[in-house]
């Protein structure tokens, strides 16, 4: 009712009008202007420039929904410079600058080549333009199936059958693929080891199954059950529509498989699940780690277990490594503009990727936003190893402590766990008192601390 075109301009010669501000906002750190270096400050000392959707934008749908058929399609039936010109806000309409349709002095002419209705991918009718390739109906729709892992015990190569289907279940030779790599890591309880195999050359297929043997043995000293999952990629060109050059390529991933193997357990014993993707992908649609081929959180903790870090991207000069611990790693992350310390891990090709201007679109006590159910953010009991934390105010912590503190980062809080951590006689494991006040049931129980 407020936020409409007669809403005056700001100070700052921002436009307040609903749908103009809402884009502008989600679109924020990747808006044209933005990109070209006029942040986005919508009045005085309101920035939204680092705002990032944590999905794609191009995903309407995911704001324009509605009981309602017709409200439904608004999105696509109105376009104008107003709605349109938000995030495509490097268009100059009295000119045509930017805008290969060229000049447009009002709205009267834009539905006529932006059609409500798409005729292809990639066409310029509103939703075509704004297809998102992982949904693209291009691609093959890879489902990977792990069939059999034989020869599977320590000091042994694996023999791992497995399959690539396309959407219609068709077997796909995965021999041309770009990357088709395994990785095998263990235990369970708690990972702290894994080795990582380029599969492409010795693979073999039959016509209906591949074959891969691995190079290197399982580790003598292997326990209980490990876990191996495979990274994929495979080059899909996609056409656009309206006769545009075919030039777009994008890289399709199936979901990575989860393949459990026992080794010293009589039957393999898979990992706690403690967070749902599913959970994680109301706010990222389709979170792809690593480029977009690693889908599923139960295969990030065999690389980003207690004692991984990025030491082996981080430069020297850039200091002690950062540890990529996947509940440290996450929750810091998503705690983002409220830390109190630096969060910025060493990425492919060395390159820095903070995290201290993430901005979490809702209340991080509600755990279950990522848990699979409170139960599983509660003081862990079924965690068995201590995260190396070089960079932190101590290292390593327990396994409570690295969950705490992700959020919790400041410096009275690690003092709070330090002196709550023993080191009984002989021993150099941190033993955690944090269960006597923190544990279901007690005084200061997680769900208490963090009601709402
Ligand atoms: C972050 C949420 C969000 C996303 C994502 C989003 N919109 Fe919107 N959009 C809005 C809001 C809010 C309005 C104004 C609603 C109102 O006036 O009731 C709006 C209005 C519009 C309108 C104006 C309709 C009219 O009747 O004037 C168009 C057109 C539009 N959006 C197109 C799009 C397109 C195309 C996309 C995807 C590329 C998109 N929007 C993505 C929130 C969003
Ligand atoms: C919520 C933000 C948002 C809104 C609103 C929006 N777009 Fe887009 N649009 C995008 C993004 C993101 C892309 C991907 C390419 C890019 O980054 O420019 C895109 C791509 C396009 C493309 C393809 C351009 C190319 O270079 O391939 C066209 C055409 C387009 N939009 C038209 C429209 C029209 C018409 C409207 C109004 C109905 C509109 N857009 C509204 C975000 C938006
Ligand atoms: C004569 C046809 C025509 C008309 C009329 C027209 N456009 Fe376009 N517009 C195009 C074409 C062609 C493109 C480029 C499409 C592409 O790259 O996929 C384009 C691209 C765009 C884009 C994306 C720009 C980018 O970032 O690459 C937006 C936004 C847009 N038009 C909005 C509008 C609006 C709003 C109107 C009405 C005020 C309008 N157009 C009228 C043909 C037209
Ligand atoms: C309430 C919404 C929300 C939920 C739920 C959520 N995230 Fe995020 N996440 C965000 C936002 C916002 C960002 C920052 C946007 C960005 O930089 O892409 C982000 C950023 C990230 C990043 C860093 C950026 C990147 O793409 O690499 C990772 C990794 C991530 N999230 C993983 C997860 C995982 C795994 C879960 C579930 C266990 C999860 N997120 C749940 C909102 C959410
Ligand atoms: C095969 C091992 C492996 C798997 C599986 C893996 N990662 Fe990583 N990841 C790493 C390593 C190692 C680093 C540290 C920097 C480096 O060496 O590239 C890292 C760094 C990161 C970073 C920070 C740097 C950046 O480029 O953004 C994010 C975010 C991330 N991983 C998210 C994930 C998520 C989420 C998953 C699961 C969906 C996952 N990773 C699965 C090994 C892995
Ligand atoms: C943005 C997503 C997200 C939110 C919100 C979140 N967590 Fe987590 N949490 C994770 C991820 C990811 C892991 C690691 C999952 C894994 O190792 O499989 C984790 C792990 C944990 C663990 C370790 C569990 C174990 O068995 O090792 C605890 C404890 C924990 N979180 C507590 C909390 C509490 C308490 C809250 C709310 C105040 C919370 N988390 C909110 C993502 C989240
Ligand atoms: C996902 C982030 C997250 C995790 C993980 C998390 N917390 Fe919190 N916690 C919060 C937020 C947000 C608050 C509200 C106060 C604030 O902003 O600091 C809070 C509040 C609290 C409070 C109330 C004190 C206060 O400052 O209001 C206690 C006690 C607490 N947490 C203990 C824990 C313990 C113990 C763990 C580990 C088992 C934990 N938290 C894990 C985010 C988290
Ligand atoms: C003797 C009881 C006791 C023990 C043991 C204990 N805590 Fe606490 N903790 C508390 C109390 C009391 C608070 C403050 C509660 C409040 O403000 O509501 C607190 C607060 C916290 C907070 C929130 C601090 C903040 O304000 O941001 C975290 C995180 C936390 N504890 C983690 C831990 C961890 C990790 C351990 C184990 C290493 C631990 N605690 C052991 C009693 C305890």
């Amino acid at each position: 009712m407020c936020h409409t075109s007669q809403m005056p301009i700001t100070a700052t010669g921002e436009s307040l009008n609903f749908k103009v501000m809402v884009h502008k906002i989600h679109d924020g750190a990747n808006l044209p202007s933005v990109l070209a270096g006029t942040p986005y400050v919508v009045s005085p000392g309101v920035d939204y420039s680092t705002v990032v959707f944590p999905q794609d934008l191009r995903n309407c749908q995911t704001c324009h929904a509605s009981a309602s058929a017709t409200d439904a399609a608004i999105w696509r039936m109105f376009p104008g410079q107003a709605a349109c010109g938000s995030c495509h806000d490097n268009i100059n309409w009295t000119t045509g600058a930017n805008h290969a349709g060229g000049q447009q002095i009002n709205d009267a002419s834009c539905a006529n080549c932006h059609d409500p209705v798409q005729d292809a991918e990639w066409d310029a009718s509103v939703p075509g333009a704004h297809t998102v390739e992982y949904k693209s109906t291009q691609l093959y729709g890879l489902v990977m199936n792990i069939l059999s892992v034989t020869q599977a015990k320590p000091g042994q190569k694996p023999v791992v059958k497995y399959q690539i289907t396309d959407r219609n279940g068709k077997s796909m030779d995965p021999r041309p693929f770009d990357t088709l790599r395994f990785t095998l890591g263990g235990p369970t309880t708690d990972y702290s080891s894994y080795v990582s195999e380029n599969a492409q050359a010795t693979t073999t297929w039959d016509g209906t199954t591949a074959t891969y043997t691995f190079q290197s043995a399982v580790p003598a000293t292997a326990k209980n059950t490990w876990m191996l999952t495979c990274d994929v990629e495979l080059t899909v060109p996609l056409k656009q529509g309206d006769g545009k050059p075919d030039n777009t390529n994008f890289t399709e991933s199936p979901l990575n498989p989860i393949f459990y193997i026992a080794m010293t357990d009589a039957t393999a014993v898979p990992r706690r699940t403690i967070v749902d993707i599913a959970k994680c992908n109301v706010c990222h649609d389709r979170f792809g780690g690593h480029g977009g081929q690693r889908l599923v959180t139960q295969g990030c903790v065999i690389c980003h277990n207690p004692v991984a870090d990025d030491s082996s991207q981080r430069p020297a000069s850039a200091g002690k490594p950062e540890s990529i611990d996947l509940r440290r790693m996450i929750h810091r992350i998503h705690t983002g503009d409220q830390l109190v310390q630096d969060y910025t891990v060493y990425g492919h090709g060395g390159r820095a990727v903070p995290f201290n201007q993430v901005a979490f679109p809702g209340d991080r006590r509600d755990c279950a936003k990522c848990h699979t159910s409170i139960t599983t953010a509660e003081v862990p009991t079924g965690a068995t190893l201590n995260v190396v934390t070089q960079r932190d105010f101590f290292s390593p912590q327990g396994p409570a402590t690295a969950a705490c503190t992700g959020c919790h980062d400041s410096r009275d809080v690690a003092a709070h766990a330090l002196i709550n951590t023993a080191y009984f006689p002989g021993s150099t494991a941190p033993a955690e008192a944090c269960g006597t006040c923190h544990s279901t049931g007690a005084t200061y129980a997680v769900d208490v601390v963090h009601a709402r």
